[in-house]
């Protein structure tokens, strides 16, 4: 069995839609790695595999919130503050998890896993979808014709 026919921890859904698509884009990355860190846990894969998909998550949380942060301070968003808050005390979470888990104190388990996919699901529909209308409203576009800046910078780290 290959990982594209395994059943997924979230699955990528309308609802989960900003309606932008360079923040869509990116929120479907950080979909597809809770993905591959779920298929990791029940195919039991080895700890190099699970430390690379850690490593790979945190990179692209602190990419993501960045992109989100400085949206807001362009914009001048009203809950500017309390959104970015929200964002450090997972990026330290997920951190937190990275390390101990490379240092071999813990293993992933369904627990935290179910409750990294409660926080991006919930934060994408409850926090993320309110400054979407607010930005649109200034100017920035629904979506790109060609690929992102971030995309471009992503690929290249990665040299994909
Ligand atoms: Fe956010
Ligand atoms: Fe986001």
């Amino acid at each position: 069995m290959n990982a594209t026919n395994m059943k997924n921890l979230i699955d990528w859904t309308d609802d989960l839609s900003v309606g932008i698509q360079e923040i869509d884009e990116q929120h479907r990355i950080l979909v597809g790695l809770l993905n591959r860190l779920y298929q990791a846990i029940i195919t039991r894969t080895d700890n190099s595999v699970m430390n690379e998909i850690l490593h790979e998550l945190t990179e692209y949380t602190v990419v993501h919130f960045a992109v989100e942060e400085s949206l807001m301070r362009i914009f001048d968003y009203p809950d500017y503050d309390e959104h970015k808050q929200h964002h450090q005390e997972l990026t330290q979470q997920v951190f937190e998890l990275k390390n101990k888990v490379e240092s071999g104190k813990t293993s992933v388990s369904m627990e935290v896993l179910n409750f990294l996919r409660h926080w991006l699901t919930n934060h994408i529909q409850m926090e993320d979808k309110r400054y979407a209308p607010f930005f649109l409203a200034r100017g920035l576009k629904k979506s790109w014709s060609n690929r992102s800046w971030v995309d471009k910078m992503w690929n290249y780290v990665h040299h994909k």
